[in-house]
Protein backbone atom coordinates (compact mmCIF):
# COMPACT_ATOMS: atom_id res chain seq x y z
CA UNK A 1 0.00 0.00 0.00
CA UNK A 2 0.82 3.31 -0.24
CA UNK A 3 0.86 6.81 1.39
CA UNK A 4 0.68 8.64 -2.22
CA UNK A 5 -3.37 9.26 -1.97
CA UNK A 6 -3.16 10.25 -6.31
CA UNK A 7 -1.77 6.29 -6.93
CA UNK A 8 -4.30 4.69 -3.91
CA UNK A 9 -6.99 6.73 -5.74
CA UNK A 10 -6.38 5.81 -9.38
CA UNK A 11 -5.96 2.03 -7.98
CA UNK A 12 -9.09 2.26 -6.44
CA UNK A 13 -11.05 3.44 -9.18
CA UNK A 14 -8.94 1.38 -11.91
CA UNK A 15 -9.66 -2.16 -9.70
CA UNK A 16 -13.65 -0.70 -9.51
CA UNK A 17 -13.01 -1.06 -13.27
CA UNK A 18 -11.52 -4.02 -14.07
CA UNK A 19 -13.25 -5.71 -10.97
CA UNK A 20 -10.22 -8.31 -9.84
CA UNK A 21 -10.36 -10.85 -7.39
CA UNK A 22 -7.80 -9.00 -5.52
CA UNK A 23 -5.64 -6.43 -5.54
CA UNK A 24 -1.33 -7.14 -4.60
CA UNK A 25 0.54 -4.65 -4.35
CA UNK A 26 4.74 -5.39 -5.29
CA UNK A 27 7.12 -5.09 -3.17
CA UNK A 28 9.85 -5.97 -5.71
CA UNK A 29 11.30 -8.92 -3.65
CA UNK A 30 13.17 -11.96 -5.01
CA UNK A 31 10.64 -14.16 -2.96
CA UNK A 32 7.93 -12.40 -4.96
CA UNK A 33 9.24 -13.16 -7.97
CA UNK A 34 10.20 -16.51 -7.40
CA UNK A 35 6.36 -17.13 -6.45
CA UNK A 36 4.69 -15.02 -9.80
CA UNK A 37 6.73 -17.68 -11.73
CA UNK A 38 5.53 -20.55 -9.45
CA UNK A 39 2.38 -19.56 -10.38
CA UNK A 40 3.11 -19.48 -14.07
CA UNK A 41 4.60 -22.74 -13.64
CA UNK A 42 1.67 -24.14 -11.42
CA UNK A 43 -0.35 -23.31 -14.80
CA UNK A 44 1.46 -24.20 -17.12
CA UNK A 45 2.64 -21.25 -19.09
CA UNK A 46 6.67 -21.09 -17.68
CA UNK A 47 8.85 -24.09 -18.20
CA UNK A 48 11.93 -24.13 -15.86
CA UNK A 49 15.24 -24.81 -17.69
CA UNK A 50 17.97 -27.35 -17.04
CA UNK A 51 19.65 -25.83 -14.01
CA UNK A 52 22.86 -27.50 -14.84
CA UNK A 53 22.89 -25.46 -17.90
CA UNK A 54 20.56 -22.17 -17.51
CA UNK A 55 20.29 -21.88 -13.55
CA UNK A 56 17.48 -19.33 -12.99
CA UNK A 57 15.72 -19.51 -16.25
CA UNK A 58 12.38 -20.02 -17.72
CA UNK A 59 10.86 -20.59 -20.94
CA UNK A 60 7.80 -18.81 -22.27
CA UNK A 61 5.10 -19.23 -25.02
CA UNK A 62 3.23 -16.29 -25.92
CA UNK A 63 0.83 -17.03 -28.41
CA UNK A 64 1.17 -16.68 -32.08
CA UNK A 65 -0.74 -13.68 -32.44
CA UNK A 66 0.81 -12.01 -29.89
CA UNK A 67 4.47 -12.07 -30.73
CA UNK A 68 5.87 -8.75 -31.57
CA UNK A 69 4.45 -4.54 -31.02
CA UNK A 70 1.31 -4.07 -32.72
CA UNK A 71 1.90 -0.78 -34.65
CA UNK A 72 -0.93 -0.48 -35.96
CA UNK A 73 -2.74 -0.90 -33.07
CA UNK A 74 -0.55 1.88 -31.01
CA UNK A 75 -2.37 5.50 -30.68
CA UNK A 76 -1.52 9.23 -29.64
CA UNK A 77 -4.75 10.11 -28.32
CA UNK A 78 -3.56 13.65 -27.67
CA UNK A 79 -6.49 16.26 -27.63
CA UNK A 80 -5.67 17.83 -31.07
CA UNK A 81 -5.33 15.24 -33.87
CA UNK A 82 -2.40 17.10 -35.73
CA UNK A 83 -0.41 17.45 -32.27
CA UNK A 84 -0.18 13.29 -33.13
CA UNK A 85 1.19 13.74 -36.37
CA UNK A 86 1.34 12.00 -39.54
CA UNK A 87 3.30 9.41 -38.20
CA UNK A 88 0.85 8.33 -35.12
CA UNK A 89 -2.73 6.71 -35.64
CA UNK A 90 -5.00 9.01 -33.95
CA UNK A 91 -8.09 8.73 -32.06
CA UNK A 92 -9.96 11.15 -30.12
CA UNK A 93 -9.42 11.15 -26.29
CA UNK A 94 -12.65 11.08 -24.98
CA UNK A 95 -13.95 8.29 -27.12
CA UNK A 96 -10.70 6.09 -26.89
CA UNK A 97 -11.77 6.35 -23.54
CA UNK A 98 -15.28 5.34 -23.90
CA UNK A 99 -14.25 2.57 -26.18
CA UNK A 100 -11.63 1.15 -24.09
CA UNK A 101 -13.35 1.72 -20.68
CA UNK A 102 -15.41 -1.00 -21.80
CA UNK A 103 -13.42 -3.51 -22.99
CA UNK A 104 -11.67 -2.53 -19.13
CA UNK A 105 -15.18 -3.43 -17.48
CA UNK A 106 -14.69 -6.72 -15.39
CA UNK A 107 -11.55 -7.60 -18.17
CA UNK A 108 -9.50 -8.68 -14.57
CA UNK A 109 -12.36 -10.91 -13.18
CA UNK A 110 -11.11 -14.44 -11.75
CA UNK A 111 -7.68 -12.41 -11.72
CA UNK A 112 -5.12 -10.33 -9.32
CA UNK A 113 -4.71 -7.15 -9.93
CA UNK A 114 -0.93 -6.63 -9.40
CA UNK A 115 0.19 -2.86 -8.73
CA UNK A 116 3.71 -2.50 -9.61
CA UNK A 117 5.73 0.58 -8.81
CA UNK A 118 8.70 1.28 -11.19
CA UNK A 119 11.31 3.73 -11.40
CA UNK A 120 12.67 3.88 -15.11
CA UNK A 121 16.34 4.99 -14.12
CA UNK A 122 18.45 4.99 -10.98
CA UNK A 123 15.90 5.49 -7.90
CA UNK A 124 16.20 9.15 -6.84
CA UNK A 125 18.37 10.24 -10.14
CA UNK A 126 17.25 13.52 -10.84
CA UNK A 127 16.74 12.71 -14.43
CA UNK A 128 14.73 9.48 -13.18
CA UNK A 129 10.75 9.22 -13.16
CA UNK A 130 8.56 7.35 -11.71
CA UNK A 131 5.25 5.17 -13.19
CA UNK A 132 2.93 2.48 -11.67
CA UNK A 133 2.02 -0.04 -13.41
CA UNK A 134 -1.08 -2.13 -12.76
CA UNK A 135 -1.62 -5.27 -14.70
CA UNK A 136 -3.12 -8.78 -14.41
CA UNK A 137 -0.08 -10.41 -16.00
CA UNK A 138 2.45 -12.04 -13.63
CA UNK A 139 4.50 -12.23 -16.55
CA UNK A 140 4.58 -8.78 -16.98
CA UNK A 141 5.70 -8.54 -13.24
CA UNK A 142 8.46 -10.59 -13.63
CA UNK A 143 9.85 -8.76 -16.60
CA UNK A 144 9.38 -5.58 -15.33
CA UNK A 145 11.21 -6.84 -12.31
CA UNK A 146 14.40 -7.26 -14.54
CA UNK A 147 13.23 -4.34 -16.98
CA UNK A 148 12.91 -1.68 -14.44
CA UNK A 149 13.60 -0.98 -10.88
CA UNK A 150 10.13 -2.00 -8.74
CA UNK A 151 8.44 -1.90 -5.88
CA UNK A 152 8.32 -0.48 -1.94
CA UNK A 153 11.34 1.98 -2.40
CA UNK A 154 9.79 3.62 -5.43
CA UNK A 155 6.62 4.13 -3.68
CA UNK A 156 8.44 6.00 -0.62
CA UNK A 157 10.39 8.09 -3.04
CA UNK A 158 7.33 8.95 -4.52
CA UNK A 159 5.91 10.41 -1.07
CA UNK A 160 2.33 11.40 -0.20
CA UNK A 161 2.15 13.57 -3.41
CA UNK A 162 4.77 12.87 -5.81
CA UNK A 163 3.92 12.37 -9.41
CA UNK A 164 3.64 9.77 -11.38
CA UNK A 165 3.10 7.98 -15.07
CA UNK A 166 -0.51 5.85 -14.98
CA UNK A 167 0.15 2.80 -16.81
CA UNK A 168 -3.17 0.27 -17.54
CA UNK A 169 -2.97 -3.03 -18.74
CA UNK A 170 -4.45 -6.18 -18.76
CA UNK A 171 -4.87 -8.73 -21.37
CA UNK A 172 -8.37 -8.92 -21.39
CA UNK A 173 -9.16 -11.70 -20.90
CA UNK A 174 -11.60 -12.34 -17.83
CA UNK A 175 -11.51 -15.70 -15.94
CA UNK A 176 -15.40 -16.57 -15.80
CA UNK A 177 -16.92 -19.29 -13.43
CA UNK A 178 -13.41 -20.49 -12.13
CA UNK A 179 -11.96 -21.30 -15.73
CA UNK A 180 -7.62 -21.15 -15.72
CA UNK A 181 -5.78 -20.46 -17.92
CA UNK A 182 -4.74 -23.18 -20.46
CA UNK A 183 -2.42 -20.74 -23.22
CA UNK A 184 -0.69 -17.49 -23.00
CA UNK A 185 -3.85 -15.05 -22.15
CA UNK A 186 -4.37 -12.18 -24.65
CA UNK A 187 -6.87 -10.91 -27.36
CA UNK A 188 -6.21 -12.91 -30.29
CA UNK A 189 -7.89 -10.46 -32.55
CA UNK A 190 -5.47 -7.86 -33.29
CA UNK A 191 -7.86 -5.03 -34.11
CA UNK A 192 -9.06 -5.66 -30.22
CA UNK A 193 -5.73 -4.59 -29.23
CA UNK A 194 -4.94 -1.31 -27.80
CA UNK A 195 -1.92 0.23 -26.94
CA UNK A 196 -2.90 3.86 -26.23
CA UNK A 197 -1.11 7.07 -24.94
CA UNK A 198 -2.55 9.98 -23.43
CA UNK A 199 0.30 12.74 -23.98
CA UNK A 200 -1.28 15.32 -21.75
CA UNK A 201 -2.38 13.53 -19.01
CA UNK A 202 0.50 11.11 -19.41
CA UNK A 203 -1.31 8.30 -19.43
CA UNK A 204 -0.96 4.57 -20.95
CA UNK A 205 -3.94 2.53 -21.89
CA UNK A 206 -2.98 -0.80 -22.89
CA UNK A 207 -5.11 -3.99 -23.42
CA UNK A 208 -5.28 -7.35 -24.86
CA UNK A 209 -1.62 -8.21 -25.46
CA UNK A 210 0.97 -9.79 -23.09
CA UNK A 211 4.44 -9.53 -25.27
CA UNK A 212 7.03 -6.53 -25.26
CA UNK A 213 6.42 -2.98 -25.98
CA UNK A 214 2.74 -3.77 -26.11
CA UNK A 215 2.55 -5.27 -22.15
CA UNK A 216 5.96 -3.58 -20.32
CA UNK A 217 4.89 0.15 -20.22
CA UNK A 218 8.16 1.33 -18.99
CA UNK A 219 9.86 0.47 -21.73
CA UNK A 220 8.52 2.29 -25.35
CA UNK A 221 4.86 3.57 -24.23
CA UNK A 222 6.71 5.55 -20.86
CA UNK A 223 10.49 5.73 -21.44
CA UNK A 224 9.95 7.02 -25.21
CA UNK A 225 6.63 7.72 -25.86
CA UNK A 226 5.13 9.69 -23.11
CA UNK A 227 8.69 11.03 -21.49
CA UNK A 228 8.96 12.22 -25.05
CA UNK A 229 6.39 14.73 -24.59
CA UNK A 230 7.48 15.63 -21.37
CA UNK A 231 11.25 15.99 -22.26
CA UNK A 232 9.79 18.36 -24.93
CA UNK A 233 8.16 20.50 -22.06
CA UNK A 234 11.10 20.07 -20.03
CA UNK A 235 14.04 20.59 -22.74
CA UNK A 236 15.88 17.23 -22.19
CA UNK A 237 15.49 13.90 -25.02
CA UNK A 238 13.92 10.83 -24.55
CA UNK A 239 15.46 8.69 -27.69
CA UNK A 240 15.56 5.30 -28.55
CA UNK A 241 19.52 4.55 -28.53
CA UNK A 242 21.98 2.37 -26.74
CA UNK A 243 24.91 4.20 -24.76
CA UNK A 244 28.30 2.80 -24.46
CA UNK A 245 31.50 3.71 -23.45
CA UNK A 246 34.72 3.20 -25.44
CA UNK A 247 37.84 3.54 -23.72
CA UNK A 248 40.94 3.67 -26.08
CA UNK A 249 45.12 2.30 -25.16
CA UNK A 250 45.71 6.08 -23.54
CA UNK A 251 42.98 4.98 -21.17
CA UNK A 252 40.49 7.76 -22.51
CA UNK A 253 37.04 7.26 -22.12
CA UNK A 254 34.40 8.36 -24.33
CA UNK A 255 30.50 7.93 -24.06
CA UNK A 256 28.25 6.99 -27.03
CA UNK A 257 25.00 7.13 -28.04
CA UNK A 258 23.66 5.41 -30.94
CA UNK A 259 20.14 5.40 -32.34
CA UNK A 260 19.52 2.44 -34.90
CA UNK A 261 15.43 0.85 -35.50
CA UNK A 262 13.94 -1.88 -33.54
CA UNK A 263 16.31 -5.10 -34.95
CA UNK A 264 19.14 -3.21 -36.29
CA UNK A 265 22.21 -3.99 -34.16
CA UNK A 266 21.94 -1.80 -30.88
CA UNK A 267 22.21 -4.56 -28.52
CA UNK A 268 25.31 -5.92 -30.38
CA UNK A 269 27.04 -2.55 -30.64
CA UNK A 270 26.52 -1.55 -27.11
CA UNK A 271 28.34 -4.68 -25.77
CA UNK A 272 30.73 -5.34 -28.46
CA UNK A 273 34.33 -6.86 -28.42
CA UNK A 274 36.62 -4.25 -30.23
CA UNK A 275 39.53 -5.89 -32.65
CA UNK A 276 42.08 -3.99 -31.33
CA UNK A 277 44.50 -4.71 -28.56
CA UNK A 278 44.12 -2.28 -25.92
CA UNK A 279 40.61 -0.80 -26.74
CA UNK A 280 37.71 -1.66 -24.73
CA UNK A 281 33.98 -1.46 -25.11
CA UNK A 282 31.30 -1.06 -21.99
CA UNK A 283 27.94 -1.06 -22.11
CA UNK A 284 25.15 1.64 -20.40
CA UNK A 285 22.27 0.86 -22.27
CA UNK A 286 21.24 -1.31 -24.84
CA UNK A 287 17.52 0.33 -26.17
CA UNK A 288 16.79 3.70 -24.30
CA UNK A 289 18.80 7.06 -23.19
CA UNK A 290 17.48 9.93 -21.32
CA UNK A 291 19.98 12.57 -21.80
CA UNK A 292 19.93 16.29 -20.26
CA UNK A 293 21.85 19.02 -19.33
CA UNK A 294 24.56 19.22 -16.46
CA UNK A 295 25.70 22.24 -14.85
CA UNK A 296 29.02 22.15 -17.66
CA UNK A 297 26.22 22.24 -20.10
CA UNK A 298 27.05 18.53 -21.58
CA UNK A 299 24.37 16.42 -22.49
CA UNK A 300 24.52 13.67 -19.82
CA UNK A 301 22.89 10.54 -20.23
CA UNK A 302 21.41 7.73 -18.47
CA UNK A 303 20.19 4.28 -19.14
CA UNK A 304 16.22 4.36 -17.49
CA UNK A 305 16.18 0.67 -17.44
CA UNK A 306 17.60 -2.10 -15.78
CA UNK A 307 17.58 -4.54 -18.09
CA UNK A 308 17.84 -6.09 -21.94
CA UNK A 309 14.58 -7.35 -23.31
CA UNK A 310 17.09 -8.30 -26.48
CA UNK A 311 16.27 -10.40 -29.81
CA UNK A 312 17.22 -14.16 -29.27
CA UNK A 313 17.77 -15.09 -32.79
CA UNK A 314 20.75 -14.36 -34.44
CA UNK A 315 22.53 -13.93 -30.79
CA UNK A 316 26.11 -16.15 -30.72
CA UNK A 317 29.52 -16.30 -29.81
CA UNK A 318 30.12 -15.05 -32.98
CA UNK A 319 27.71 -12.20 -32.81
CA UNK A 320 27.20 -11.10 -29.15
CA UNK A 321 29.51 -12.83 -26.74
CA UNK A 322 28.79 -10.91 -24.04
CA UNK A 323 25.04 -11.58 -24.18
CA UNK A 324 25.75 -15.14 -25.05
CA UNK A 325 27.37 -14.75 -21.56
CA UNK A 326 24.92 -12.63 -20.25
CA UNK A 327 21.85 -14.82 -20.43
CA UNK A 328 23.24 -17.79 -19.21
CA UNK A 329 21.70 -17.49 -16.00
CA UNK A 330 18.85 -15.37 -14.61
CA UNK A 331 17.08 -14.94 -17.70
CA UNK A 332 13.23 -15.51 -19.27
CA UNK A 333 13.28 -16.85 -22.88
CA UNK A 334 10.01 -15.98 -24.75
CA UNK A 335 9.31 -18.10 -28.25
CA UNK A 336 12.51 -19.80 -28.67
CA UNK A 337 12.68 -23.50 -28.76
CA UNK A 338 13.09 -26.23 -26.15
CA UNK A 339 15.73 -29.01 -26.45
CA UNK A 340 15.44 -32.32 -25.34
CA UNK A 341 17.64 -31.81 -22.23
CA UNK A 342 16.03 -28.90 -21.37
CA UNK A 343 18.14 -25.87 -22.85
CA UNK A 344 16.82 -23.65 -25.26
CA UNK A 345 18.22 -23.33 -28.85
CA UNK A 346 17.33 -20.43 -31.67
CA UNK A 347 18.15 -19.87 -35.44
CA UNK A 348 21.84 -18.10 -35.73
CA UNK A 349 22.85 -19.40 -32.27
CA UNK A 350 26.02 -21.33 -33.66
CA UNK A 351 24.93 -24.40 -32.00
CA UNK A 352 24.53 -27.10 -34.72
CA UNK A 353 20.39 -27.69 -34.60
CA UNK A 354 19.27 -30.77 -32.04
CA UNK A 355 17.77 -33.75 -34.06
CA UNK A 356 14.41 -32.85 -32.03
CA UNK A 357 13.14 -30.11 -30.11
CA UNK A 358 9.45 -28.56 -29.28
CA UNK A 359 9.30 -25.13 -31.21
CA UNK A 360 7.93 -21.77 -29.75
CA UNK A 361 4.31 -22.66 -30.66
CA UNK A 362 4.75 -25.70 -28.59
CA UNK A 363 5.16 -28.54 -31.14
CA UNK A 364 7.36 -31.30 -32.19
CA UNK A 365 10.72 -29.48 -34.64
CA UNK A 366 13.30 -31.79 -36.69
CA UNK A 367 15.75 -29.80 -38.74
CA UNK A 368 14.40 -30.60 -41.69
CA UNK A 369 10.04 -29.75 -40.64
CA UNK A 370 10.50 -26.37 -42.52
CA UNK A 371 9.33 -24.38 -39.52
CA UNK A 372 11.17 -21.68 -37.41
CA UNK A 373 12.34 -23.35 -33.97
CA UNK A 374 11.84 -19.76 -32.02
CA UNK A 375 10.22 -16.68 -33.38
CA UNK A 376 11.72 -14.02 -35.63
CA UNK A 377 11.12 -11.65 -32.82
CA UNK A 378 11.80 -14.41 -29.46
CA UNK A 379 13.43 -11.83 -26.82
CA UNK A 380 15.28 -12.69 -23.99
CA UNK A 381 14.70 -10.45 -20.68
CA UNK A 382 17.92 -10.46 -18.63
CA UNK A 383 19.17 -8.00 -15.97
CA UNK A 384 21.88 -5.34 -17.31
CA UNK A 385 23.85 -6.09 -14.17
CA UNK A 386 24.47 -9.42 -15.69
CA UNK A 387 26.33 -8.17 -18.40
CA UNK A 388 29.79 -9.16 -18.43
CA UNK A 389 31.03 -5.69 -19.82
CA UNK A 390 28.46 -3.58 -17.93
CA UNK A 391 30.35 -0.32 -17.26
CA UNK A 392 31.00 0.35 -13.16
CA UNK A 393 28.99 3.63 -13.41
CA UNK A 394 26.09 2.32 -15.58
CA UNK A 395 23.70 3.24 -12.57
CA UNK A 396 24.86 6.36 -11.77
CA UNK A 397 22.43 8.98 -11.08
CA UNK A 398 24.39 11.73 -13.01
CA UNK A 399 23.95 10.39 -16.03
CA UNK A 400 27.33 10.11 -18.42
CA UNK A 401 28.45 12.62 -20.87
CA UNK A 402 27.83 11.81 -24.06
CA UNK A 403 30.72 13.04 -27.24
CA UNK A 404 28.98 11.92 -29.99
CA UNK A 405 25.70 10.49 -31.47
CA UNK A 406 25.62 7.81 -33.94
CA UNK A 407 22.26 7.17 -36.05
CA UNK A 408 21.80 4.41 -38.90
CA UNK A 409 19.42 2.27 -40.22
CA UNK A 410 19.58 -0.57 -43.08
CA UNK A 411 20.24 0.80 -46.18
CA UNK A 412 22.22 -1.64 -49.10
CA UNK A 413 22.95 1.21 -50.99
CA UNK A 414 23.56 5.12 -51.15
CA UNK A 415 24.60 5.98 -47.53
CA UNK A 416 28.21 5.61 -47.09
CA UNK A 417 29.82 3.44 -43.88
CA UNK A 418 30.34 6.61 -42.23
CA UNK A 419 29.74 10.30 -42.57
CA UNK A 420 30.17 12.97 -39.91
CA UNK A 421 28.01 15.27 -39.53
CA UNK A 422 28.95 19.00 -40.37
CA UNK A 423 27.42 20.41 -37.30
CA UNK A 424 24.30 19.98 -34.97
CA UNK A 425 21.65 21.16 -37.38
CA UNK A 426 23.26 19.19 -40.22
CA UNK A 427 23.54 16.25 -37.48
CA UNK A 428 19.87 16.84 -36.86
CA UNK A 429 19.10 16.85 -41.01
CA UNK A 430 21.08 13.57 -41.11
CA UNK A 431 18.77 12.17 -38.47
CA UNK A 432 15.94 13.59 -40.01
CA UNK A 433 16.65 11.38 -43.15
CA UNK A 434 17.60 7.83 -41.88
CA UNK A 435 15.29 5.25 -42.94
CA UNK A 436 15.37 1.48 -43.66
CA UNK A 437 14.65 -0.44 -46.52
CA UNK A 438 11.41 -2.10 -46.18
CA UNK A 439 11.65 -5.98 -45.58
CA UNK A 440 9.09 -8.83 -46.32
CA UNK A 441 8.33 -8.85 -42.58
CA UNK A 442 7.21 -5.57 -42.83
CA UNK A 443 4.46 -4.25 -45.42
CA UNK A 444 4.33 -6.39 -48.43
CA UNK A 445 3.44 -4.51 -51.24
CA UNK A 446 6.13 -1.57 -50.58
CA UNK A 447 9.25 -4.16 -50.16
CA UNK A 448 13.11 -2.16 -51.10
CA UNK A 449 11.37 1.44 -50.10
CA UNK A 450 13.25 3.05 -47.87
CA UNK A 451 10.91 4.10 -44.81
CA UNK A 452 12.13 7.20 -43.38
CA UNK A 453 12.81 6.17 -39.37
CA UNK A 454 13.90 9.76 -37.83
CA UNK A 455 15.94 9.26 -35.29
CA UNK A 456 14.89 5.65 -34.97
CA UNK A 457 12.13 7.06 -33.23
CA UNK A 458 8.89 6.18 -36.20
CA UNK A 459 7.04 4.04 -33.97
CA UNK A 460 7.86 5.77 -30.43
CA UNK A 461 6.84 9.39 -31.26
CA UNK A 462 4.27 10.30 -28.66
CA UNK A 463 3.91 13.64 -30.95
CA UNK A 464 4.21 15.44 -34.00
CA UNK A 465 7.74 14.37 -35.69
CA UNK A 466 7.67 17.85 -37.07
CA UNK A 467 7.72 19.25 -33.59
CA UNK A 468 10.07 16.88 -32.31
CA UNK A 469 12.49 17.36 -35.03
CA UNK A 470 12.01 21.36 -33.81
CA UNK A 471 12.98 20.21 -30.52
CA UNK A 472 16.56 18.81 -31.47
CA UNK A 473 17.13 22.39 -32.99
CA UNK A 474 16.36 24.04 -29.88
CA UNK A 475 18.60 21.40 -27.65
CA UNK A 476 20.90 22.98 -29.71
CA UNK A 477 20.18 26.23 -28.52
CA UNK A 478 20.94 25.83 -25.22
CA UNK A 479 24.19 25.24 -24.97
CA UNK A 480 27.70 26.25 -26.93
CA UNK A 481 28.02 24.26 -29.70
CA UNK A 482 30.98 22.92 -28.89
CA UNK A 483 29.73 21.15 -26.10
CA UNK A 484 26.90 19.12 -27.83
CA UNK A 485 28.13 15.72 -28.92
CA UNK A 486 28.77 15.68 -32.75
CA UNK A 487 26.37 12.93 -34.87
CA UNK A 488 27.66 10.08 -37.26
CA UNK A 489 25.59 8.42 -39.45
CA UNK A 490 26.44 5.16 -40.08
CA UNK A 491 25.73 2.42 -42.36
CA UNK A 492 27.12 -1.68 -41.33
CA UNK A 493 24.51 -2.68 -44.14
CA UNK A 494 25.47 -1.55 -47.69
CA UNK A 495 25.55 -4.64 -50.20
CA UNK A 496 27.68 -5.58 -53.27
CA UNK A 497 26.03 -6.93 -56.30
CA UNK A 498 25.64 -10.07 -54.96
CA UNK A 499 23.24 -8.91 -52.62
CA UNK A 500 26.06 -9.75 -49.87
CA UNK A 501 26.88 -7.44 -47.01
CA UNK A 502 30.18 -5.65 -47.96
CA UNK A 503 31.29 -4.67 -44.27
CA UNK A 504 31.65 -7.37 -41.96
CA UNK A 505 30.15 -5.47 -38.95
CA UNK A 506 29.86 -6.66 -35.35
CA UNK A 507 33.06 -6.63 -33.92
CA UNK A 508 34.80 -5.20 -36.92
CA UNK A 509 32.51 -1.97 -36.26
CA UNK A 510 34.96 -0.87 -33.65
CA UNK A 511 36.59 0.26 -36.38
CA UNK A 512 34.37 3.35 -37.29
CA UNK A 513 33.87 3.57 -33.69
CA UNK A 514 38.02 4.37 -33.14
CA UNK A 515 37.89 6.53 -36.44
CA UNK A 516 35.26 8.48 -34.65
CA UNK A 517 37.31 9.33 -31.27
CA UNK A 518 40.20 9.98 -33.23
CA UNK A 519 37.76 12.56 -34.66
CA UNK A 520 36.76 13.89 -31.43
CA UNK A 521 40.10 14.39 -29.75
CA UNK A 522 41.17 16.13 -33.42
CA UNK A 523 43.99 13.27 -34.51
CA UNK A 524 41.67 11.52 -37.11
CA UNK A 525 41.42 12.63 -40.93
CA UNK A 526 38.27 13.18 -42.50
CA UNK A 527 37.71 14.96 -46.21
CA UNK A 528 34.78 17.55 -46.84
CA UNK A 529 31.99 16.17 -49.07
CA UNK A 530 28.88 17.27 -50.72
CA UNK A 531 27.02 14.93 -48.18
CA UNK A 532 29.00 15.56 -44.76
CA UNK A 533 33.00 14.70 -43.47
CA UNK A 534 33.89 11.22 -44.56
CA UNK A 535 36.97 9.46 -43.30
CA UNK A 536 39.88 10.37 -45.90
CA UNK A 537 41.09 7.29 -47.24
CA UNK A 538 43.03 5.13 -45.40
CA UNK A 539 41.71 6.35 -41.95
CA UNK A 540 39.71 3.60 -41.13
CA UNK A 541 42.13 0.58 -40.03
CA UNK A 542 41.05 -2.12 -41.74
CA UNK A 543 43.68 -4.67 -41.22
CA UNK A 544 42.98 -8.04 -40.57
CA UNK A 545 40.25 -7.90 -42.41
CA UNK A 546 39.55 -8.93 -45.99
CA UNK A 547 37.96 -6.04 -46.95
CA UNK A 548 39.61 -4.97 -50.10
CA UNK A 549 40.40 -1.18 -51.07
CA UNK A 550 37.60 -1.45 -53.95
CA UNK A 551 35.00 -2.34 -51.36
CA UNK A 552 36.47 0.39 -49.40
CA UNK A 553 35.60 2.86 -52.56
CA UNK A 554 32.33 0.86 -52.78
CA UNK A 555 31.35 1.56 -49.13
CA UNK A 556 31.91 5.57 -49.13
CA UNK A 557 30.86 6.21 -53.31
CA UNK A 558 28.35 8.99 -53.36
CA UNK A 559 26.14 7.95 -56.61
CA UNK A 560 24.77 11.13 -57.33
CA UNK A 561 21.96 9.59 -59.09
CA UNK A 562 21.05 7.69 -56.06
CA UNK A 563 21.62 10.58 -54.22
CA UNK A 564 18.58 12.78 -56.50
CA UNK A 565 16.49 10.39 -55.93
CA UNK A 566 17.43 9.80 -52.66
CA UNK A 567 16.88 14.01 -52.53
CA UNK A 568 13.38 13.43 -54.54
CA UNK A 569 12.39 11.27 -51.67
CA UNK A 570 13.42 13.35 -48.91
CA UNK A 571 10.97 16.24 -50.07
CA UNK A 572 8.13 13.84 -50.19
CA UNK A 573 8.70 12.72 -46.15
CA UNK A 574 9.47 16.14 -45.70
CA UNK A 575 6.14 17.09 -47.21
CA UNK A 576 3.92 14.92 -44.85
CA UNK A 577 4.84 17.80 -41.88
CA UNK A 578 3.42 20.25 -43.58
CA UNK A 579 3.83 23.70 -42.01
CA UNK A 580 5.75 21.60 -38.34
CA UNK A 581 8.98 21.04 -40.73
CA UNK A 582 11.42 23.11 -38.98
CA UNK A 583 13.20 25.38 -41.69
CA UNK A 584 16.18 24.48 -40.63
CA UNK A 585 15.58 20.99 -42.56
CA UNK A 586 14.27 22.60 -45.67
CA UNK A 587 17.63 24.93 -45.63
CA UNK A 588 19.73 22.02 -45.20
CA UNK A 589 18.05 19.49 -47.95
CA UNK A 590 18.53 23.20 -49.96
CA UNK A 591 22.31 23.43 -49.29
CA UNK A 592 22.34 19.44 -49.99
CA UNK A 593 21.05 20.02 -53.02
CA UNK A 594 23.07 22.99 -54.62
CA UNK A 595 25.96 20.89 -53.30
CA UNK A 596 25.32 17.81 -55.63
CA UNK A 597 24.26 19.24 -58.31
P1 LIG B 1 15.45 -3.65 -30.56
O1 LIG B 1 15.72 -4.40 -29.30
O2 LIG B 1 14.36 -4.26 -31.39
O3 LIG B 1 15.27 -2.17 -30.38
O4 LIG B 1 16.68 -3.82 -31.53
P2 LIG B 1 18.25 -3.71 -31.50
O5 LIG B 1 18.64 -2.51 -32.27
O6 LIG B 1 18.81 -3.90 -30.14
O7 LIG B 1 18.54 -4.92 -32.41
P3 LIG B 1 19.50 -6.14 -32.28
O8 LIG B 1 20.83 -5.78 -31.71
O9 LIG B 1 18.79 -7.25 -31.62
O10 LIG B 1 19.62 -6.41 -33.85
C1 LIG B 1 20.03 -7.62 -34.28
C2 LIG B 1 20.01 -7.68 -35.80
O11 LIG B 1 20.94 -6.77 -36.34
C3 LIG B 1 20.41 -9.04 -36.27
O12 LIG B 1 19.71 -9.34 -37.44
C4 LIG B 1 21.89 -8.88 -36.56
O13 LIG B 1 22.36 -9.80 -37.47
C5 LIG B 1 21.92 -7.47 -37.10
N1 LIG B 1 23.21 -6.81 -36.90
C6 LIG B 1 23.70 -6.28 -35.76
N2 LIG B 1 24.91 -5.73 -35.96
C7 LIG B 1 25.18 -5.91 -37.27
C8 LIG B 1 26.27 -5.54 -38.11
O14 LIG B 1 27.23 -4.92 -37.68
N3 LIG B 1 26.20 -5.89 -39.43
C9 LIG B 1 25.13 -6.57 -39.94
N4 LIG B 1 25.13 -6.88 -41.22
N5 LIG B 1 24.08 -6.94 -39.18
C10 LIG B 1 24.11 -6.60 -37.88
C1 LIG C 1 11.80 -2.65 -30.19
O1 LIG C 1 10.93 -3.14 -30.93
O2 LIG C 1 12.46 -1.65 -30.54
C2 LIG C 1 12.11 -3.28 -28.90
C3 LIG C 1 11.26 -4.39 -28.45
O3 LIG C 1 13.04 -2.85 -28.24
S1 LIG C 1 9.79 -3.89 -27.68
O4 LIG C 1 10.08 -3.55 -26.28
O5 LIG C 1 8.85 -4.98 -27.75
O6 LIG C 1 9.27 -2.71 -28.33
MN1 LIG D 1 13.99 -0.99 -29.17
Amino acid sequence: MTKNIHVKKWVDEMAALCKPDSVYWCDGSQEEYDRMIQIMIDAGLATPLNPEKRPGCYLFRSHPSDVARAEKRTFIASKKKEDAGPTNNWIDPDELKATMTALYDGCMRGRTMYVIPFSMGPVGSYISKIGVEISDSPYVVINMKIMTRIGTTVLETLGEDGEFVKCLHSVGKPLLDGAKDTEWPCIPNVDDKYISHFPEERMIWSIGSGYGGNALLGKKCFALRIAGVQARDEGWLAEHMLILKLTNPEGQSYYICGAFPSACGKTNLAMLEPVFPGWKVETIGDDISWMKFGEDGRLYAINPEAGFFGVVPGTSMKSNPNAMKQIQSNTIFTNVGLTDDGDVWWEGSGIPAPDHLIDWQGNDWTPDCGRLAAHANARFTTPAAQCPVIAPEWEDPAGVPISAILIGGRRKSTIPLVNESLDWNHGIFLGSIMGSEITTADITDKVGQVRRDPFAMLPFMGYHMGDYLRHWFNIGKRTDASKLPRIYFVNWFRKNADDKFIWPGFGDNSRVLKWIVERLSGTGEAVETAIGNLPAPGAIDTSGTNVTAEEMNELFKIDKELWVAEIASIKENYRSYGDRLPVELADELAKLESKLV
